[in-house]
């Protein structure tokens, strides 16, 4: 049996669906949302471990995943969170965790980056079979609302010329099922789509697909972090994130990986197919 976390998610629900066939729980906080992911369905909380123990009685793998970073003092839930599955994941029996991680994570890092860290140090301490799928940025952040945008609807950042090589939920879900249902113990793999793109390049491509003028606008880090707080965003919430914009600019998430390729036997998908695939959400978000 596998146990899916964040099994709602942006990646959880397309892994939950590539199981299907595969005895699979999902675990989710809101029974509605386990009705609609149509299968078998744990109901918890991360911050419940008696949910936690209960929904892994019987599963032999975990799916490891939980929301990302958040304006939240102090450490990241997430850690906390997710130290909390691997120990029940621990006491249960449990012989193989599959945890989606981040590019570049690392202890000391910043936000999503070091929390990534510090769980992926506590699993690999943790005595359980595991492997790591670290993403780069989701292609879905362009069609859920999470991209920064001006008040007119232009894009905002500071990746200056900097490409990204974005993926998509559905490849990194398919990597996921395939280290799954086909155990790759103790390796790391790094998701990246086919092609890295500028926000300048993205921007084109969201306004030939909308049919609405879509620019970039590019802020120095500090004056996007000053932007931030106006959105109302805690001082060192928003200089971290500009931080993290600031080295993107510097191209760290340019380089194009083969690990999607590898692990599922078949190319990532473009920029230009993520907007043909989720044509509604994306004409709903611009
Ligand atoms: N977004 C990116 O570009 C990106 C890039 C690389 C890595 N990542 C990483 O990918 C992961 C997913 O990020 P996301 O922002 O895309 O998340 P997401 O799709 O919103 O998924 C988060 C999931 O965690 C569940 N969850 C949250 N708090 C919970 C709790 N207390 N108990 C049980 N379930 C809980 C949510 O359930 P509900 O539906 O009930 O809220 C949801 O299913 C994060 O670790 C993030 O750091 C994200």
């Amino acid at each position: 049996m596998i146990l899916v976390t964040g099994a709602s998610g942006s990646v959880g629900r397309r892994l939950v669906r590539r199981l299907a066939g595969t005895p699979t729980t999902a675990f989710v906080r809101d029974p509605a949302k386990g009705d609609a992911l149509g299968g078998r369905y744990a109901v918890g909380d991360f911050d419940d471990p008696a949910t936690l123990s209960a929904a892994l009685k019987g599963v032999d793998r975990v799916f490891l995943n939980a929301g990302g970073a958040v304006p939240a003092a102090g450490e990241q839930p997430m850690v906390r969170q997710q130290l909390a599955v691997i120990d029940a994941a621990v006491a249960a029996g449990v012989s193989h965790v599959v945890k989606l991680s981040v590019w570049h994570a690392r202890v000391g890092g910043k936000l999503a980056e070091g929390a990534h860290g510090v769980i992926e140090e506590y699993l690999k301490a943790s005595g359980l079979a595991w492997t790591i799928l670290q993403p780069n940025g989701f292609m879905q952040n362009f069609s859920t609302g999470t991209a920064v945008t001006t008040h007119d609807g232009h894009l905002l950042g500071a990746y200056g010329d900097a490409g990204v090589s974005y993926v998509d939920c559905e490849d990194i879900a398919a990597a996921a099922a395939a280290t799954l249902t086909d155990p790759r113990p103790g390796e790391t793999f790094v998701l990246t789509g086919p092609e890295s793109l500028t926000h300048s390049e993205i921007a084109e491509k969201l306004s030939a697909f909308v049919g609405r003028g879509i620019r970039y606008l590019d802020l120095p880090a500090a004056d996007f972090a000053t932007h931030l707080t106006t959105l109302g965003l805690p001082d060192s919430f928003a200089t971290d994130v500009a931080t993290l914009f600031a080295e993107v600019a510097s191209g760290r998430l340019a380089p194009v990986s083969t690990d999607v390729a590898t692990l599922t036997s078949r190319s990532p998908s473009t920029f230009d197919t993520f907007l043909r695939e989720n044509a509604t959400q994306i004409r709903a978000a611009w």
